[in-house]
């Protein structure tokens, strides 16, 4: 895991008037957000409002027609998700992708540096215990507690699942943890415990963006709040004060506030 210590000050990611478009839909036409080192920001938007096109550009899978992506304070241009990856970025997508038959140990490392040179099968036991030592460090570091590390994936509950997601995310990340939906697929309590995971990511130094349809808990967690309208950024601003009728009501298009 990164050293919390070392993570700067200043801007983990942000993005400033980014255009993409497909053929002739313009997926954003003007969308901007910044994540403070230690910051969630709750990217929110109507269907089709552009925020997984946005989580995209900021991944590094699609490049922005125009537009300024800045990491770790310095303007980049990413051209692959391994980009991304090696400035700091990583995300926790929807779907988890974690492999359900593999162990908790063994997602932690999947597809990451020390696997791609071996296969995992082919891994030896000095490299075992130490992936078994960093995963262990890992999980205790956001207070995640789990049965086994042995396990197959698929044997934990779906708040488990997350919660090894997000750490693996954490593990290589060093700047910036971009998060899509992470509170979809789960119960109320499970939602509640990757809330406080969420937290605790980001007090740990790192910024969190997360794209969220469950309005009332992110906004609860958000320090920022990101509107996004028909691919355009028509709301920056703090989270305090603000409350989920003020944003639906900017969501849909109904008021519209000038950037802070
Ligand atoms: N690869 C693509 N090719 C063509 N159009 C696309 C592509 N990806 C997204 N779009 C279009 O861009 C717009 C924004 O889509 P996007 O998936 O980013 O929205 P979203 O805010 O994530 O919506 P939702 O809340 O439903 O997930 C939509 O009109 C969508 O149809
Ligand atoms: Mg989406």
């Amino acid at each position: 895991m990164a050293d919390v210590d070392q993570r700067s000050a200043g801007v983990a990611i942000a993005a400033e008037h980014v255009r993409k478009h497909f053929g002739h839909v313009e997926a954003l036409r003007d969308a901007s957000l910044q994540a403070s080192f230690g910051e969630v920001v709750a990217l929110f938007g109507d269907n089709g409002a552009g925020k997984s096109t946005f989580l995209r550009v900021l991944q590094g899978i699609y490049r922005p027609d125009s537009g300024r992506i800045v990491v770790n304070n310095a303007q980049v241009a990413l051209s692959s998700v391994r980009d991304a990856q090696r400035l700091g970025v990583d995300t926790v997508h929807q779907d988890l992708s974690l492999a359900p038959d593999l162990s908790v140990i063994d997602n932690m490392f999947l597809g990451h540096e020390v696997l791609r040179r071996r296969s995992l099968r082919a891994v030896g036991a000095l490299d075992r215990r130490r992936m078994a030592e960093q995963t262990e460090a890992a999980l205790r570091e956001l207070s995640i507690s789990l049965p086994s590390l042995r396990v197959p994936v698929r044997d934990l509950s779906g708040g488990q699942r997350q919660a090894v997601a997000v750490a693996r995310a954490v593990m290589w990340s060093s700047a910036a943890l971009l998060m899509d939906e992470p509170t979809a697929a789960l119960g109320a309590r499970q939602s509640e415990k990757v809330c406080e995971l969420i937290r605790t990511v980001a007090s740990r130094g790192l910024g969190v963006v997360v794209v969220s349809h469950d309005l009332p808990r992110i906004l609860s967690i958000a320090d920022r709040v990101v509107v996004l309208w028909r691919g355009a950024t028509v709301l920056d601003v703090p989270s305090k004060g603000l409350t989920v009728p003020d944003v639906v009501a900017t969501m849909v298009g109904y008021r519209q506030e000038a950037h802070e």
